[in-house]
């Protein structure tokens, strides 16, 4: 029915302990781009979050206890064979999600990379010796993995945003729980298939599926069995979040919201900058925490640098993301595009200017024309909030410590840009941005060797590169001592 070469990668229950469990009800699995069935999943609850948490918690020992080489190799066989099935994966999760289908084929490759990279890391969790303050002691710092690990994942990357997560827990020797988002199981459960096929042990990687969200997430949040919970999201779900970790003290990691200013300097090369923010904005459809949220352009290249934006933005295909040529789908939901259509009256009221799009597209209550707005300024709500649609808001500015100020004026600091060929000004504005990534002349800034993380209210902690595994260990101090004669 999907064209699938494989259809036993479509699944349709939780995968617990090794096994796929049913429940007495369904949730549905819509086509973004349709509105259509695609198809239906069981639906788990927090009974069947706590079997998995118990099951993580049983195969702990067994997996921490293994050979990190052994590890490593089940990993790579895991990477492997999503790489051998990247078609198939990628259709699912156009199907799932929305995104076209050359993005979600790029999704699943990307993902892939975080468990490549982390079955390499793993062999690497090194110790250290420390020069002892006396002569009858010796101080010795091991690295060990902190336990189950419960992570909740989104809908906007349903595959490499649990790679991210899973592939450096598990190179750590933890063990792992995901609750993938109820709209975009499909991507997590096919990632479960195949850690089976790699001959991942049952109960070390498992996927509860279910839409209560509130008692699922206790459970992951509260349990005392969960050593660490991980979340991508958005800051104010990842609060309440946080808020729950604190009754058992469970370390945490937070990938939230942004609001990523991406700043156009007069000496700026105009075309690489407008190449740079066209796939910094528009990537999935806009819908990414690191998308540019506010375009800042200085004001004597403002006119060319938004002309020629615009020409580029005409360049879009919006469309079904299964359809040939498409370059833009639909938004997750009609809600989704009502939310960011909001946004756009609110500044179009305020005296913004529309350069493009905000038209009927044709196609549905899910899809939103790419759409440029100019004369924004940064007190309006689309400059004050996390859009995650394909909008382009473009402020104007005068001096570099002008666009600086605007840039940090948010409660966020995730991912920035700017475009510049100035090297003293890109050392200056490169170390005063408030953000956890700068994307220097460069509008992609994504990948598995890099720390990718926030700052202020964006989160803590880092996923992917070699600080990536340290989330997932506990550093553990032995002190020696009688060693004098
Ligand atoms: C996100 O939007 O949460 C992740 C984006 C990325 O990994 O590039």
């Amino acid at each position: 029915m999907h064209k699938l070469n494989d259809p036993k990668l479509l699944k349709n229950f939780s995968y617990i302990n090794g096994c796929w469990h049913s429940s007495a009800s369904d949730i549905t699995v819509n086509n973004p781009a349709t509105g259509k069935l695609v198809t239906k999943v069981s639906n788990a609850g927090t009974a069947e979050t706590e079997l998995a948490v118990k099951a993580a918690k049983g195969a702990f020992k067994a997996w921490a206890g293994k050979p990190a080489n052994e590890r490593s190799v089940l990993l790579r066989k895991w990477f492997d064979l999503i790489v051998l099935n990247q078609d198939d994966l990628g259709r699912i999760l156009t199907l799932e999600q929305g995104k076209p289908l050359a993005e979600a084929k790029g999704e699943i490759a990307y993902g892939a990379a975080f468990i490549d990279w982390f079955s390499e890391e793993s062999k690497r969790v090194y110790g250290d010796t420390i020069p002892a303050p006396s002569s009858d002691k010796r101080i010795i710092v091991i690295k060990q993995p902190i336990g189950v690990v419960a992570a909740i994942t989104p809908w906007n990357f349903p595959n490499a945003m649990i790679a991210r997560k899973a592939a450096a827990a598990l190179a750590a020797g933890c063990t792992f729980v995901v609750r993938p988002a109820t709209q975009t199981p499909l991507s997590a459960l096919a990632m479960a298939e195949l850690a089976e096929r790699a001959g991942i042990p049952a109960g070390v990687f498992n996927v509860v599926v279910g839409d209560d969200a509130h008692g699922m997430g206790k459970v992951l949040t509260e349990h005392k069995d969960v050593a660490k919970f991980t979340f991508t999201g958005s800051t104010e779900v990842g609060k309440s979040l946080i808020g729950q970790c604190a009754s058992t003290v469970k370390k945490v990691s937070m990938e939230l919201g942004g609001n990523a200013p991406f700043i156009v300097f007069d000496d700026a090369d105009i075309d690489a900058a407008v190449a740079g923010a066209l796939v910094s904005k528009y990537r999935n459809a806009g819908q990414t925490c690191v998308c540019s949220n506010r375009i800042l352009v200085q004001e004597s290249v403002l006119i060319e640098f938004t002309e020629k934006f615009v020409k580029a933005v005409k360049g879009l295909l919006l469309g079904n993301g299964l359809d040939e040529g498409v370059t833009i789908g639909p938004m997750i939901s009609a809600q989704a595009v009502a939310d960011v259509k909001r946004l756009i009256d609110e500044s179009l009221s305020q005296g913004a200017q529309l350069a493009l799009g905000n038209s009927d597209t044709g196609f549905g209550e899910s899809y939103l024309a790419p759409t440029v707005l100019t004369g924004i300024t940064n007190d309006m709500p689309i400059a004050k909030n996390e859009i995650f649609g394909p909008v382009s808001p473009i402020i104007s500015f005068k001096e570099e410590s002008e666009a600086i100020s605007i840039a940090n004026d948010t409660e966020f600091g995730l991912a920035s840009y700017f475009y510049s060929r100035d090297i003293g000004r890109i050392w200056r504005v490169a170390e005063s941005l408030d953000y956890g990534m700068v994307g220097i002349n460069e509008g992609v800034i994504s990948n598995a060797a890099a720390p990718f993380g926030g700052m202020k209210q964006s989160g803590n902690g880092r996923e992917g590169s070699k600080y990536g595994l340290d989330d997932y260990l506990e550093i553990k101090y032995l002190c020696m001592g009688g060693l004098d004669k």
